[in-house]
Order: structure tokens, then C-alpha cells, then sequence
């Protein structure tokens, strides 16, 4: 049981989550709790949120949220007990993770599994004898072999089919609700009653084709239209694209993917020929889903609905896998609300038509811009020629910024140096503003306090005379901040705020780049004195960890050699060592 092993309490005790969660978010303290930009979804405004009262996370932005293992296996792309492994090491807790087995996990997922399976051929069975269902899959076109390839069934008109039907195979009811299947009466600890009646059943697969969940539709006009299986051991929405089981091969094959939204937009794709598919099933897409499609290519092409939730998914989704390096192109949905729409109503070849015109993710950012105004009209224009020269100066490439100034002349009917003028002033506003080329992925705390400290010695004499007795060069990690700080320790004394300038040339190359990105951050602290301490004490902790770890071999070596003075001596100064490191936590 997970809930007996000493490590995992340990990591309980100690691990904050504030600190767990600091190494990857920047998080700031708003009221009772701690506010970030989430790292799962794209987000301008933080609606991370963590509690450090209750040790907890939740994002108010994609719902994602747990404690600090979920965490770090959300944010590792992980399992349990890996994260165990990483928390305990943060924490300094010994654990040797080979003497401990996933079995408890591994039985609730094969027992999930199973569940799973069994109920998707219930529905499968109950299908034929649907009127409802049998016209429903005809009125949309599904025939035989769809229904048949992609397993799917119907859920009957009935509070508890299904659940007597797993019972009688012999699952226990807890381990149902489990896998989301059946749901527990209010107030009742015995009894339950089927998640889903009367409804079109469509099994979501895992990539291994394994029945992990179902996504049911309505079939009677009934909210909501369509229902999905809750998270579960085996399924959790923001890691699975429905689909990919089937389409993996024609991805890679292909070098693309196109990315629906719905299930039967997959699967009118998919039947129809065009196999390089899969379906973010109405949420946006995630971090996870960006990765696993990484692994099989790059070339990311969205092809989101014609309406107005279409778009924004798409622009969230362009933003978030820019972080990612993946520069996405979008498909342009027209002649239908969606591709099933379009493929039934216009053909397959009219699908593959709009998917050849694709176009890039920035010429879609540009073509959106524009056609939010009225460009008919002075003001109208001048609007659409700021926003876009807005999106085109965080473009690096002299070359596409420039032949994208020509199409927006064109479009907008002004001049080329109208346009030009209007992104040099912005891309040099942005510059000196510290907005451009900052790190995009949150600087480890360690990364952090380093270039604070950088900040603090380069701007205030006595916060350096303060460091400099606290803090030497070896004790920063980072190279760049190494050489920066040799430099900003050995200015002068007595010297007024344009020393800084005076640093640049004694820096080269990236250590230049890196010192003046420091000097143009900008850090919000309440109490100074108490920020720059703090500062001091990460990278003497730092120290001290290495100095623990440097101990530790040296310790297994003794025992190695059976030299027990030695052995005792190390263990002696690990000890000190490590209650000095206390007592600065
Ligand atoms: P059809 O009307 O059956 O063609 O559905 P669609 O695939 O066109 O659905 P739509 O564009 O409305 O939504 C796209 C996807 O979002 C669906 O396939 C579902 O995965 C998901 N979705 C739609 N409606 C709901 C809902 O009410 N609740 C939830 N949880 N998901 C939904
Ligand atoms: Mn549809």
C-alpha cells in the first residue's frame, strides 16, 4: 500500500508544496495562496493556484490539479513512483526504487482495464436491439464496419443494465465506480446506478488500443451532449488524443497530423481514408498531448471548428506549442461547422483540398488580426496595422517577418514602410522593455536567486559587501552566472549606477546577453533585505547539498575499503554537515 510506505510519508511530511511546485512555476503569494502561469495549458493571466494550507494544487484555467506527486507526474510525464524517486532526492530522503514494485498500481489499472473492455461489449451487444441507436448511426452515416471498427455500442435506457451485467461477471462494485462506469447513489454507501443511459457509446482507446473510457453522446437532445468517462486509473482527458491507437502508423508514415476536435470527426477522417488524425476531444490541447504527438512528428496541422470556440482553441492551442518549438499550421474549415460535416456534405477529396491550404500558424495570427476591424475605414485600418505589427515583431526570421510585411501591405492597401517603421519602433519597445528573448520555461529557484543576487551586487554597494562576504564563485551552478559575478565583485567601490554599463565590456558574448537580461528584469520584493538573505541562503544551501553528496561517496568508498576510522570521520562531519543545512532550512 502506498499509504504504508515510510518514504512516501516522509515526502508527505517534508515536501511543500509551495517549494515542490517553485522549481517549475514562478508562484506568487496572492491572499492565503500562491498564484502562477500554469504550466499545462497557455495562459497570460495566472490562474495556477496553490495552497499551501491544504498542500494542494488546482488551475482554474484547464481544471488540471492534485498534491505534490500529481505534480511532478503531470509535470514529468511520469509515473507514481518515479515521482517518489525525484521527490525524495529534492528532499534528500534515501530510497532505493528498485525495492519497490507499482503492484498495487499496475492491479487497479489492469482491473480498470478490464472493466473497461467488458462494458464496451456489453454496449456493443445492446446496439442492434436500439431502435434509437440503429437510426441515429444511420441518419449520420456510420455503417456497419464503423460501428464495428471503432467498437461502437449503446448504453440502454435503464439505471442499472450495466451494472448487474459487471457484477454478474464477478467486479466489485467499488472497483466499477472506479473505472466510472457506475455512480454511487447520494447518501448511500450500497447502492449505485449507471453513468450512462440512452446514449450513443464510443470507447476512447489508450495508444496501446486498450478500452480506457467512453465518450457518450446523447441521443436525445439531453445535456450534455456529449458525457465523458471521469479521470480513472487508466484515463485522464488532458493525456489522451482519441484515436492515435489507430492512426499512429499513418503519422509517422505521412510526417503529419491533423488534429480534430470531436470524436466523429476522427472518425469520419479515419473511415474516409484520411488516417494521419486525431481528436482532442473538445478540450483544448495540452501540454501531454503536444509531447506524445511529438514522438511521432512534427508537423502539427489544427483543424479546429468554424465557429468562435474553434478559434480560440486554436489560438491557444498555436501559443502553447510555440513553447514547445512546434510552429503548427491551421486547416481552415469551410463549407461545414466541422470536418465530419464537411466530409459528408462535400467528400473526403473537398477535406484534403483545404488541408493542401493550410497555412501557417503567423500568416493565421495576421489573417485573424485583420479581420477584426473594418479595414474599409481609416481608423479600422490603423488598428489591424498595429495588431499585426504587433504579432509580426516577436518574429525572429528577418526573412518571413519581411515577406509578411508585404502580404499585410497588401491586405491593409498601405505602404511597405508603414508597416516596416511600425515593427522596428515595436520589436525595439519590446527589446528594451525586457519582453523579448526572456527564458520562456521558469528559471529553477536555484537559476533564480543566482541572477538576483547578480542584481542586487551590481545595484546596491552594501547588498555587495553583504554577498561577497557570504557567497563566492564557486557556489553559483550556473557558468554564466559564474563569470558575471566574478566581474560585478570586483567593481569598484564608490561607483554610481553606471557601472553597470561599465560591466557589459568586461563580459563576452553570452555572458553580456545573460547580465544585461538581468538588469532588465524586473523582481517585485516586499522586504529587500529579506529577499537578498534568502538569496544568499539557496545557493549556500546549494552548496551544502553538494558538499552532503560529495560526502556521501566518499562515505561508500570507505565502506568499501573497511576503513571504519575514515568511515566514522565522514559520518561525523556528514552529520554536522547536514544539521547545519537544517538549521538554514
Ligand atoms: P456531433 O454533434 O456529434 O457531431 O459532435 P461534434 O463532434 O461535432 O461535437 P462538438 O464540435 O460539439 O464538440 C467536439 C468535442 O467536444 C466532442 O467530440 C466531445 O469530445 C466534446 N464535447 C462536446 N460537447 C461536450 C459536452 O457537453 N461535454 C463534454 N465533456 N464534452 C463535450
Ligand atoms: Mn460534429
Amino acid at each position: 500500500m502506498k499509504e504504508q510506505n515510510p518514504v512516501i510519508e516522509e515526502i508527505r511530511q517534508k515536501a511543500d508544496i509551495v517549494s515542490i511546485v517553485s522549481d517549475y512555476v514562478a508562484l506568487k503569494k496572492r491572499g492565503r495562496n500562491y498564484l502562477g502561469l500554469c504550466p499545462f495549458h497557455s495562459e497570460k493571466t495566472a490562474s495556477f493556484t496553490v495552497s499551501q494550507e491544504k498542500q494542494l494544487f488546482h488551475c482554474f484555467g484547464c481544471g488540471e490539479g492534485g498534491n505534490v506527486f500529481s505534480f511532478i507526474m503531470k509535470m514529468e510525464n511520469i509515473g507514481f513512483w518515479e515521482s517518489v524517486k525525484i521527490l525524495a532526492d529534492k528532499l534528500s530522503i534515501p530510497f532505493d526504487s528498485s525495492s519497490y514494485q507499482p503492484g498495487e498500481d499496475m492491479q487497479q489499472k489492469n482491473l480498470a482495464l478490464e472493466i473497461n473492455s467488458s462494458a464496451a461489449d456489453f454496449f456493443s451487444s445492446q446496439l442492434p436491439g436500439s431502435s434509437v441507436a440503429t437510426e441515429y448511426i444511420k441518419k449520420r452515416g456510420l455503417g456497419e464496419k464503423v460501428v464495428s471498427f471503432f467498437k461502437i455500442g449503446y448504453s440502454p435506457e435503464s439505471w442499472d443494465k450495466l451494472y448487474k451485467h459487471l457484477v454478474s461477471k464477478g467486479f466489485m462494485p467499488k472497483d466499477i465506480e472506479k473505472a466510472g462506469l457506475i455512480v454511487q447513489k447520494a447518501g448511500d454507501t450500497v447502492s449505485y446506478y449507471d453513468r450512462f443511459r440512452n446514449r450513443l457509446m464510443i470507447p476512447i482507446f489508450d495508444i496501446k488500443g486498450r478500452v480506457v473510457g467512453f465518450g457518450a453522446r446523447s441521443l436525445d437532445g439531453s445535456e450534455p451532449k456529449y458525457l465523458n468517462s471521469p479521470d480513472s486509473p487508466v484515463y485522464s482527458k488532458g493525456n489522451i488524443l482519441y484515436g492515435l491507437n489507430f492512426s499512429k502508423e499513418e503519422i509517422k508514415t505521412k510526417d503529419s497530423v491533423l488534429i480534430v476536435e470531436g470524436y466523429m470527426d476522427f472518425i469520419s477522417c479515419f473511415s474516409s481514408g484520411i488516417k494521419n488524425v486525431v481528436a482532442s476531444s473538445g478540450t483544448a490541447l495540452t501540454m501531454n498531448h503536444a509531447k506524445t504527438l511529438q514522438r511521432f512528428t512534427s508537423n502539427l496541422m489544427l483543424v479546429f471548428d468554424s465557429d468562435a470556440a474553434g478559434s480560440l482553441a486554436t489560438e491557444r492551442s498555436i501559443e502553447l506549442l510555440k513553447e514547445l518549438g512546434i510552429y503548427p499550421k491551421i486547416v481552415p474549415v469551410i463549407g461545414g461547422k466541422d470536418p465530419d460535416e464537411l466530409i459528408r456534405k462535400e467528400g473526403p477529396q473537398k477535406f484534403l483540398d483545404l488541408v493542401k491550404e493550410a497555412v501557417p500558424w503567423l500568416k493565421y495570427k495576421l489573417e485573424a488580426a485583420i479581420s477584426r476591424h473594418n479595414t474599409k475605414e481609416a481608423e479600422g485600418k490603423s488598428k489591424a496595422l498595429r495588431q499585426s505589427a504587433a504579432i509580426l515583431s516577436t518574429e525572429k526570421d528577418q526573412i518571413i517577418r519581411r515577406e509578411y510585411a508585404k502580404f499585410i501591405a497588401q491586405k491593409l492597401g498601405v505602404d511597405l514602410d508603414a508597416i516596416e517603421s511600425e515593427i522596428r519602433r515595436r520589436s525595439y519597445y519590446s527589446r528594451s522593455a525586457g519582453k523579448i528573448d526572456q527564458p520562456k520555461k521558469p528559471l529553477s529557484k536555484d537559476k533564480i536567486a543566482e541572477k538576483v543576487l547578480i542584481k542586487f551586487a551590481a545595484e546596491d554597494e552594501n547588498a555587495l559587501r553583504l554577498i561577497r562576504s557570504q557567497v563566492e564563485t564557486g557556489d553559483f551552478s550556473d557558468e554564466q552566472c559564474k563569470t558575471i559575478f566574478d566581474v560585478v565583485a570586483l567593481k569598484s567601490e564608490g561607483s554610481g549606477p553606471s557601472e553597470a554599463a561599465k560591466i557589459v565590456e568586461s563580459l563576452d558574448g553570452e555572458a553580456k546577453k545573460a547580465f544585461s537580461e538581468i538588469m532588465l528584469m524586473e523582481f517585485e520584493f516586499d522586504d529587500k533585505d529579506k529577499a537578498l538573505n534568502d538569496c544568499i541562503n539557496v545557493l549556500r544551501l546549494g552548496k551544502m547539498k553538494k558538499r552532503l553528496a560529495d560526502l556521501r561517496r566518499e562515505i561508500s568508498e570507505a565502506e568499501t575499503k573497511n576503513d571504519y576510522p575514515r568511515i566514522t570521520a565522514l559520518q561525523e562531519e556528514y552529520k554536522r554537515c547536514h544539521s547545519e543545512m537544517r538549521s538554514m532550512q
